[in-house]
């Protein structure tokens, strides 16, 4: 039963997309298994650039099914804007499905997103503003619209809805003192929604566990980072579900042995979108200068991103979090010609020395980071595709964060398009 999950070893934006891209066209279906259109999984190849925020990034490969299991909570217009894109660019969306015990992200839910934010003030979490933690509020406070409701409006839906919308409704009125939102807007929404969804809804549980019986491959794809999950990251400033390997099993619906590899996602450097601690975080030229080479601007939101060094007591963690088999590295190639580049090996905190990873938030917000530093190189690994063009001072960076995640390095990525990417050892046979 090979199941084979890529998810993310930091803040998020790791470079999940691409390297999805890159195995896709060795498995089956490629599966997202949570988080929502707060996503946004960059893809570039010979067919163009996609910027993927529902759709799981192994769209382009012919004959490969994508799916939106359970643990989804699902923005039917974005996806469908998608869909419609992708057709529009030649790509074919027809094994495109979605669970139907995945949660839909409401009207209200956006807006709430957006009023409890302003609500929090100075202590806003810097969400992306897609109502993906309001819904998942609803899918635990068991007042969830899931997709299979869409399917029968007069029967379940608008009974479903009348009784949300009132308590969501009075929430807004009397709290935040926004106009109400209609019950007829929305439902007229949810039909349009119901028409086009339709072909693509299924019980995509049982189309993963069927495959996995027929033992065909399966990857399936984290969204956001093991240091934004809810109970493992810096909480309360993270997102609202389990992008770690846990959340594979329940977002699925598929048991724990029919995962044979978790391959950890890490960028050579940190970065980190909206607010929470980051030990590592730089300021001033080195991070602007970074931020310029490398772009680092928020796929979903376009904000820009926080910049640090590799914090390896992070991702050391991550690495224990998930049980990773192995580790890609990417956005190498963005540290070509910086004199020396710096590895966060430790903190310290209170005039202590901690080597841990703290649960507590206030007292993660107080570490100071450690730094080992290394010479830089200035013969590029932009674009390399072999072990062999990489210099031997980015060979040893490599090889010393390997050690201190503890896990083999098997991809290094060094560009964005699919073929900018050397495979040191094969992470699907
Ligand atoms: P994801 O959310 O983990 O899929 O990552 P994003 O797509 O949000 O952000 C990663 C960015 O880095 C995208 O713009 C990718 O095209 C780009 N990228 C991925 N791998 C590499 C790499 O090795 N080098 C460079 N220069 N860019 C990369
Ligand atoms: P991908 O899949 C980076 C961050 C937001 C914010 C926090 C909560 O592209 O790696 P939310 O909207 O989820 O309630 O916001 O989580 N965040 C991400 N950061 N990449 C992502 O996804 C993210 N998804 C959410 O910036 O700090
Ligand atoms: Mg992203």
């Amino acid at each position: 039963m090979p199941g084979y999950a890529v998810i993310g070893g930091q803040w998020g934006d790791e470079g999940k997309g691409k390297i999805i891209d890159f195995l896709a066209g060795r498995v089956d279906a490629v599966v997202r298994y949570g988080g929502g259109s707060n996503a946004g999984h960059t893809v570039v190849n010979d067919k163009g650039t996609f910027q993927l925020h529902m759709v799981p990034s192994g769209i382009c490969w012919p004959g490969v099914a994508g799916i939106i299991g359970n643990g989804v909570v699902v923005d039917a217009d974005v996806l469908l804007g998608e869909l419609s894109e992708l057709n529009s660019q030649g790509i074919d969306t027809s094994a495109l499905y979605v669970s139907e015990r995945a949660h839909v992200i409401m009207p209200y839910h956006v807006l709430l997103d957006e009023l409890e934010e302003k609500a929090r003030g100075d202590a806003a979490i810097g969400t992306t503003g897609r109502g993906v933690g309001p819904a998942y509020v609803d899918k635990t406070g068991r007042m969830g619209i899931r997709v299979g409701d869409l399917l029968d409006i007069e029967g379940t839906l608008r009974p479903r809805l009348e009784q949300a919308l009132a308590f969501k409704n009075a929430l807004i009125t009397k709290v935040y003192e926004h106009e109400p939102l209609s019950i007829k807007d929305i439902l007229d929404k949810c039909s349009e929604w119901a028409e086009r969804l339709a072909p693509h809804i299924q019980a995509t549980e049982q189309t993963i566990q069927d495959l996995l019986a027929q033992d065909k491959a399966v990857l399936l794809e984290g969204a956001q980072g093991t240091l934004l999950d809810i109970d493992h990251g810096s909480y309360p400033y993270v997102t609202s579900s389990s992008p770690s390997i846990g959340g594979a099993c329940v977002g699925l619906g598929i048991p724990p042995q029919a995962i044979s590899g978790v391959v950890g996602v890490f960028k050579a450097y940190s970065t980190r979108v909206g607010g929470g601690p980051m030990p590592s975080e730089i300021f001033g030229d080195t991070a602007e200068g970074l931020r310029e080479i490398a772009h680092e601007y928020g796929t979903t939101t376009g904000r820009p991103r926080r910049i640090g060094w590799f914090d390896a007591v992070a991702a050391r963690y991550s690495n224990q979090v998930n049980g990773m088999t192995g580790v890609v590295l990417t956005r190498l190639d963005i540290l070509d010609g910086f004199p020396s580049v710096k590895v966060c090996v430790g903190y310290q905190v209170n005039g202590k020395a901690i080597d841990r990873f703290p649960s507590n938030t206030s007292l993660l917000a107080q570490c100071e980071p450690i730094y080992e530093e290394h010479p830089g190189w200035t013969e590029p690994t932009a674009s390399a595709t072999g072990i062999s063009q990489i210099p031997a001072n980015a060979m040893s960076y490599v090889r010393r964060i390997e050690e201190l995640i503890g896990c083999p390095i098997q991809i290094i990525s060094t560009g964005p398009s699919r073929e900018e990417t050397i495979e040191v050892t094969r992470v699907i046979p």
